[in-house]
Parts: structure tokens; sequence; C-alpha cells
């Protein structure tokens, strides 16, 4: 297991460079294997879930070759097989080869995908819409087994703006005949990234980043290169972290607009905040304000930021609200902020933070990606020292996070035991 030890309340003074963004690589991935041209892929971020995607790749005969923060993908010698458990559990992404694979050959055998254990996930939507297009699906033991005589554009509502079914819509119906509309589609900006992408692999994508969104599928597509978007989730972490202990520690790299909700909450809180172009430049201020936040899609405070986010708001004066809309099992970083000194209950999908708190370093444990951000900065806010167990949860979606937190003054240490 890796652990990760951290000594905390340390003042971090820097830059912070943001990578290219995990939700946006892990969907453009996937993706790529539509044509059977080359495409490649620049500001891939270093993290575990791109490595399994490039072994599923790889599993499925496609040429992966990468090279400091890009990846090229060459499916020339591409064979269709099922794609086994123990590649699908390991993330919730996986399920893209659902699509790109039902597109490509009309026929597809997985597994049903894994990711964080943060709510229970369904893919209804996902199926509703390759059903929508002509697949029939059989599903036993979570073995689905999906295969269309023909793919056939269609008008399609989805109940909720679910990213993953967006992905897999646009991926689908990229390669279909005839024209796809998806009403109450997702709009987050991995959205837009992914269209760009197919688009200038030759399909006609149009709407992305709105509501609806229009595809007129293609015969064929070719490959590309295209530039991974900045992550947006790693940003807003780094820039919450510099509300704790930042003096002067800038975040370059990024698309502020892509965290307007985000900023806008930290500056009703009093947050010390100089926000330029392409980088948001953050003070720690012991002065803060209680708030409530209500998790929504884009452009709506994100779910991933809202444990972060909880970090803060425990060295808040007065009493925060937070409520979880989109994942009922978000919170279980709470009992570990607690065991920190916090004090926030949680009832059903809402948590009360009363503050303001002071941190001390304990033993804790990560439960899923985004609870091991928030704990991590609690730990470096922290009086003492903390050791977080599991931590190997944060390495799938942030890369080189002890590099570049090192970098800024931060003492900590990966550790396998
Ligand atoms: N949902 C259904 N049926 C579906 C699909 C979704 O009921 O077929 C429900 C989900 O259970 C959830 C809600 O709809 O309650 C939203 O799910 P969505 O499909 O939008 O999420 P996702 O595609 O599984 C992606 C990100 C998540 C991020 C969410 C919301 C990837 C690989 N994952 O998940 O990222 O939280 O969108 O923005 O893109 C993370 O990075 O830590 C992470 C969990």
């Amino acid at each position: 297991m890796k652990i990760l030890e951290i000594e905390g309340n340390i003042p971090l003074t820097g830059t912070i460079r943001i990578g290219g963004a995990k939700n946006s690589a892990v969907a453009l991935i996937p993706a790529c294997i539509l044509s059977d041209n080359k495409t490649t892929l620049t500001n891939v971020p270093d993290i575990t879930d791109i490595e399994v995607l490039s072994e599923t790749l790889e599993y499925l005969n496609v040429s992966v070759t990468r090279a400091s923060g890009s990846i090229i993908i060459d499916p020339k010698q591409m064979v269709n097989k099922t794609i086994p458990d123990e590649l699908s559990n390991r993330l919730r992404a996986s399920y893209y080869f659902m699509a790109s694979l039902l597109a490509k050959y009309k026929k597809v055998s997985m597994y049903f995908p894994g990711g964080c254990k943060i709510g229970s996930r369904p893919i209804d939507q996902t199926l509703k819409v390759f059903r929508a297009l002509g697949a029939t699906i059989e599903e036993e033991n979570c073995l689905f087994n999906i295969h269309a005589d023909e793919l056939i554009g269609s008008e399609i509502t989805l109940d909720m703006p679910s990213v993953g079914a967006t992905v897999n819509t646009l991926i689908v119906a990229s390669l279909a005949k005839g024209e796809t509309i998806l009403h109450n589609a997702a709009r987050e900006p991995e959205i837009v990234d992914l269209a760009t992408m197919l688009n200038k692999m030759g399909a006609k994508i149009t709407g992305a980043g709105n509501s609806t969104i229009k595809i007129v599928g293609q015969e064929k597509l070719d490959g590309c290169f295209h530039d991974v978007m900045p992550d947006r989730i790693e940003a807003g972490t780094y820039i919450i972290l510099g509300a704790l202990v930042g003096n002067y520690l800038r975040i370059e790299n990024i698309i502020p607009e892509h965290i307007q909700a985000l900023l806008d909450k930290m500056q009703d809180i009093g947050c010390d905040l100089e926000i330029n172009q392409d980088s948001v430049v953050v003070n720690a201020n012991d002065n803060l304000m209680a708030t409530d936040i209500e998790t929504q899609g884009y452009p709506g405070f994100p779910t991933d930021l809202q444990q972060p986010f909880v970090t803060l708001l425990i060295g808040c004066r007065g009493k925060s609200t937070v409520m979880e809309n989109i994942y009922e099992n978000r919170f279980m970083n709470i009992p570990y902020l607690n065991k920190m000194g916090a004090n926030i209950s949680v009832k059903e999908r809402c948590a009360t933070i009363l503050g303001a708190n002071k941190l001390h370093g304990e033993e804790v444990e990560a439960t899923d990606l985004r609870a091991a951000a928030s704990l991590l900065l609690a730990a470096l806010k922290a009086q003492g020292k903390t050791t977080i167990l599991n931590a190997g949860y944060l390495l799938r979606g942030y890369e080189e996070i002890i590099e570049k937190l090192s970098n800024v003054g931060a003492k900590i240490e990966l550790k396998e035991i």
C-alpha cells in the first residue's frame, strides 16, 4: 500500500503548473480508435488512469507510444476482443471503449466499468443511447454483449445530464448513419474538448457545451493532433490549497472560466485571489467566512471540488453547509477530517461544518480520489504530521503531485508499505 507522510502548516510559495485534464484525456484516448490512423495527443497527464487505458489499448493490439507528455495511438493492427473485468473495473472511463468499439465494429463485449465508489454509478443512460441507435444489449454477470447490424442516428433525451453518457453518445454517433440529436447533454468543458478532437478527426458535431448537441455521423474518421485542455479540478484543488497555506502561491496554465463557480465562492468568503488570464495567485487568509454550496453539473459548483472545498470551510468562521447533489456517497472524507479536529456532521446528502477549527496531524485513510485530495489539503494545513493510508488514489488524478508540492515548499513523502 502507498502511504503519504506530510508535515503540515508550512507556507507554500512558488508556482504550480497544471497538467492536462484527466477527465478529458480518459475520453479522448478511447475515441482515438474510431480511426484506423495514428492520433497524437499532447499534454496527457502522467497519472495511473492513463496507464490503465494504455494497457487496454495494448490488449486490443493498438500501438501506444508515450514520450514526455504525449501519447501516439496507432490502431492499424487493432483487434476487437472482450475487455476483461481486470481492465474494465479499474476506472469508470473504461466504458468509453463500449462506445468506440461498438461504433467501429458494431459489436462490443466488456464488463461493467469501475471507478471510485462514490455512489451507485449505473450506466443505464449510455445503454439507452445505444438502444436508440439500434443496438441490442445482453448482460450476464456484469458482462455486456452489445451488437448492431447498423447504427442509425436518433433523437434522444438523457434523464440527467450525464458526462459519461454524453461522451459515449458523441463517440458512437460520430460513426452512425445520419443525424443524432442529444438533449439534456452534459455541458462540461471536457465534452467540448472531446467534440473538438472528434471534429478534427472529421466528425460533424455542433452544440457541444450546450444542452443540445447535434452529431452527423460519418463513414470514416481520420487521425489528428490534439492538445488536451488543462485540468480544472487539479487547478481548483491547488487554488484551494493556496487559500489554506499559500504565501504568494501561483497556479498557472489554467482556464479561469472553467472554475468560475469555485473562484466566485472563494471571493465571496474573503479569499485573497489575483485572477489573471491563465493563472491565479493566492494567499492564505485566516479571516474567511462560512458559506453554503451545492454541487451541480457545469457551470455549477463541481462535485469533484466539493471534498477539497470542505477542507477549506473547516477554518471559516460560522456555519457552512454543503449539499452534494450528484453522488450519494461523497462524504467519506468527513470522519477523517473530524479526527483531525474538524466539527462536521452529515445528514443524507448535506454536510454541516461548524468553523473555525484548527486541524492537527493524524493517521487517516483515503477512500476515493477527491477524498484523498481533501485529506491532503487538511494535512498540509494541520499542525504536526499526518499519514494518509491508501494514497494511491491520489496518483489516479494528480500528476507528479509530490514533485509539484515539494517544489513550492511542502514536506511530503510517498512511501510503499
Ligand atoms: N448516472 C445515472 N445513469 C447513468 C449515468 C449517470 O444514473 O447512466 C448518474 C450517476 O450515478 C451520478 C450522476 O448521474 O449520480 C452523474 O454521473 P455522470 O455520468 O455525469 O458522471 P461520470 O461520467 O460517471 C464524470 C467524471 C467524474 C465526475 C462526474 C461529474 C470521468 C471519468 N468522471 O463521471 O469524475 O465527478 O463526471 O462531473 O469523467 C473524478 O474525477 O473524481 C470523478 C469522479
